[in-house]
């Protein structure tokens, strides 16, 4: 039996004892404000001390006000990277690299009287996904700067941009909808961007979950909850 599971492996700029990478796990414990809680520097600490390859460190919002899930950590503001530094710093110092998945649940977009307002692909502006494709390159941006080696961009799972590119969700007739290309334009443009804005570690190292399956059921959306 090939035992190759356990050998080393170089991909690109990352060095992995072995081939075994713990997967993404959202745990729903960090601050409301995307703040990372002790016990989640336990959980990784003891990930990476375990002896794994690699670390995907969970679901990480790029949205301040996306509300889709709780207890998600964030990477949407420049004032958070001194924790994920930390982070990063907890799972590296067990010689083991950090990967971080970037996620958005839904969009909502900001009312003028103060209240957001989930909107779906079909239901947002050009500039509206444009603005969504330059957080998901920011929160990439601020990853690099806390020492991440790579990132995952998650597209699956019926979030944000699982739902984007799925024909039962977006019936846009411009450049992001149509076919399987223009409903992937968004994560392309996200990957180019990040490609552009990283270049001295995400060059070559992103990882993509990416799948549009027709069977999950849509969610009711939660239009006009109250502003923080
Ligand atoms: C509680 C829980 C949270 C999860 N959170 C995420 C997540 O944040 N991102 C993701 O891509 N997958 C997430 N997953 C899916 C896992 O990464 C993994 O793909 C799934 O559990 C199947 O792997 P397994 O067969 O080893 O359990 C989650 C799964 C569970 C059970």
């Amino acid at each position: 039996m090939s035992r190759k599971i356990f050998e080393a492996v170089k991909l690109n700029h990352i060095n992995m004892k072995n081939r075994l990478i713990r997967s993404a796990i959202w745990e729903g414990i960090a601050e409301f404000d995307g703040s990372i809680s002790s016990e989640a520097y336990e959980i990784y600490g003891e990930l990476a001390n375990g002896g794994i390859g690699a670390v995907i460190v969970g679901f990480t919002d790029i949205s301040d006000d996306d509300y889709y899930i709780h207890g998600a950590m964030k990477l949407s503001r420049d004032d958070l990277i001194p924790q994920y530094r930390k982070l990063a710093d907890v799972i590296h110092s067990a010689e083991c690299p950090a990967i971080i998945q970037l996620a958005l649940g839904a969009y909502y977009r900001k009312l003028p009287n103060g209240l957001t307002q989930q909107a779906e692909p079909d239901q947002m502006t050009e500039s509206e996904i444009r603005q969504v494709t330059d957080m998901f390159i920011q929160a990439a941006v601020r990853a690099e700067k806390a020492g991440f080696d790579g990132v995952q961009i998650h597209a699956a799972h019926f979030f944000f941009l699982s739902r984007f590119i799925s024909p039962r969700v977006n019936h846009r007739n411009d450049s992001y909808g149509g076919d399987a290309l223009r409903r992937s334009r968004i994560i392309i443009d996200i990957l180019k961007g990040i490609k552009e804005n990283c270049p001295s570690r995400y060059d070559k190292n992103q990882l993509k979950r990416l799948h549009a399956r027709r069977t999950y059921p849509i969610r009711k959306p939660r239009n006009l909850q109250a502003a923080r």
